[in-house]
């Protein structure tokens, strides 16, 4: 069914009001069919199917061409799709010297999203974005090459030497190998990290209009190109409010560990507020109940853990927060639930990923889903600039004194 709506600009004309919405709780910036969500039901579905069913039955690259193409694709358009990614995997030799330039230190988003806006100028002549065969191989080159920057910028903050792609293997071991191998021994995919991995991925393939989706859309907006668009939505979900939220789960739960304050304590300091301090991995703008994604994210948590035989005793401070947290009325009043970055972390940190890594392999996740929106936006020839409005509230009209002068 359509769902119910004003149409803004009509309001506007009927009305001469604009609505000022901070932070767009109650905006629908587009129409979209990519990706349902029912907040108060903890529901979330990709072209219909349900998250639970793709993470246990699908693979990430299917559940990409699922989100950017609408169906689920035969054997032969899988196998096709695969071929075309894998067949991109090499990022031009000029382009590994940018990571040179950047400091050891340097955060892997930011490699991340100077890389990927730095990768357009290898493809100049192949950016229309009014040609559909330049959007489909562009959209095959970020698929395949994301990844292998991600890896490198990996490899450059802990020193080590990049590794060419190894496309005797699918996309998650690959990626895996390229994180993980060296040049030294070869490299044997653990099955439970490649599974738990591709499970992730898919949880965090596409969420609607969230933070960087949105700002992909943006961008794509003004007709820049789709590299610039995915560039500028990496940085968008940089920030701790959004995709950012899965490092710094980590850092709290180090951090109340090291303390020694205990979780009563901490979770104190939350009610009260003390110097802004959040429960991260808590709350949700659109979920006002359990996230469907952090309930099979907490499932693969203990599983993955007891499969690589790792215990760790952040996973209890986690488990014991969440347990406090949600018994407790400040939390229940606010419907503030654990979201996808919760438990995300500990399972990364188990496979082996330092935690300045966690929110890259977010994006990675997020990928197809930024490349969906961008094409249906694109594809769209409703599709408008966007350009909100503003409330003015600076000074009146008023003039420089006689005979000023600029010192
Ligand atoms: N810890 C403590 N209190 C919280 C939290 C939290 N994590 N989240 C919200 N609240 C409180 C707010 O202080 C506010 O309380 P008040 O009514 O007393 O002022 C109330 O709940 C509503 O919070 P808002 O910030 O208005 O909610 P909003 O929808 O704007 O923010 C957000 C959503 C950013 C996710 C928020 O819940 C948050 O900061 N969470 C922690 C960061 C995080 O985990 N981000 C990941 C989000 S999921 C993702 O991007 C994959």
């Amino acid at each position: 069914a359509e769902p119910h709506a004003i149409d803004g600009s009509t309001f506007m004309k009927q009305t001469g009001f604009s609505l000022l919405d901070n932070g767009f709780v109650n905006t629908a910036s587009t129409k979209s069919s990519i990706t349902y969500i029912d907040g108060n039901e903890g529901i979330l579905r990709y072209r219909g199917y349900p998250i639970a069913e793709l993470a246990e039955r699908s693979t990430f690259l299917e559940v990409a061409y699922l989100l950017i193409y609408g169906e689920l694709p035969t054997t032969e358009q899988y196998e096709d799709f695969t071929n075309r990614i894998r067949r991109h995997t090499l990022l031009h030799e000029d382009l590994k010297r940018f990571f040179d330039a950047l400091p050891s230190h340097a955060h892997p988003m930011s490699v991340l999203s100077s890389a990927v806006n730095a990768l357009s100028t290898y493809y100049e002549s192949s950016l229309d974005v009014h040609n559909p065969d330049m959007v489909e191989e562009n959209t095959i080159r970020l698929l395949a090459k994301i990844p292998v920057i991600a890896a490198y910028a990996h490899k450059k903050s802990i020193g080590q030497a990049f590794l060419y792609p190894d496309n005797s293997l699918g996309f998650v071991d690959n990626f895996l190998k390229l994180n993980f191998g060296n040049l030294a021994e070869p490299y044997v995919v653990d099955p439970v990290l490649s599974k738990a991995l591709e499970r992730l991925l898919i949880l965090h393939a596409d969420h609607e209009q969230n933070a960087s989706t949105s700002t992909v859309r943006l961008v794509g907006s003004t007709e820049a190109n789709i590299y610039a668009s995915i560039s500028a939505g990496i940085s968008a979900l940089y920030g701790p409010l959004h995709g950012g939220a899965n490092e710094a789960v980590l850092k709290m739960l180090g951090e109340i560990r090291d303390s020694g304050e205990g979780v009563d304590r901490f979770v104190e300091r939350v009610k009260n507020k003390e110097d802004g301090v959040r429960l991260m991995g808590f709350g949700h703008r659109v979920y006002k109940s359990y996230d469907p994604r952090a309930k099979l994210v907490k499932e693969s948590a203990d599983e993955v853990l007891a499969a690589l035989g790792v215990s760790d005793p952040l996973l209890d401070i986690a488990m014991e927060l969440e347990q406090h947290a949600l018994s407790d009325d400040y939390f229940k009043e606010r419907r503030l639930y654990p979201n996808v970055d919760f438990y995300t972390g500990i399972i990364y940190k188990a496979m082996g990923f330092p935690t300045r890594m966690f929110t890259v392999l977010f994006a990675i996740g997020r990928l197809p889903g930024w490349l969906a929106h961008w094409r249906e936006a694109n594809d769209d020839p409703k599709t408008r600039i966007g350009r909100p409005q503003q409330l003015y509230t600076g000074p009146a009209e008023r003039h420089l004194p006689e005979g000023h002068v600029t010192h």
